[in-house]
């Protein structure tokens, strides 16, 4: 069992228990976090699952590739910052347990 915690803008928080195989997307959108639109459904074509990793977890979890990265670049409107991710491109495995997220203000085109 993996928890995961998502933290709104507004510093709200919500930990979700993660179930074998699914993503930090998947993880979001199956609990109804706010702010992880994930509009193209995990393609990486929408830009609309980013979400910042927290610092002291990019070790683990690791920057984005660079085709995740230039993606994230090429998106108008996306603060850009170290830990930027596309939340679907994030497999939750067991070495992620208590991982922390933090969710964009705004999602590019939502
Ligand atoms: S869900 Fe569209 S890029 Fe991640």
């Amino acid at each position: 069992m993996v928890k995961i915690t998502y933290i709104q803008p507004d510093g709200t928080s919500r930990t979700c228990v993660n179930f074998e195989g699914m993503t930090l997307m998947h993880l979001a959108v199956g609990n109804l976090v706010d702010g992880i639109d994930a509009q193209c459904g995990g393609m990486m074509q929408c830009g609309t699952c980013h979400c910042y990793i927290a610092p002291e977890w990019l070790d683990r979890v690791g920057v984005a590739p660079p085709d995740e990265r230039a993606m994230l670049e090429a998106i108008e409107g996306v603060e850009l910052r170290p830990g930027s991710r596309l939340s679907c491109q994030v497999q939750l495995g067991e070495e992620l347990d208590g991982l922390v997220v933090e969710i964009p203000a705004n999602q590019p085109g939502v």
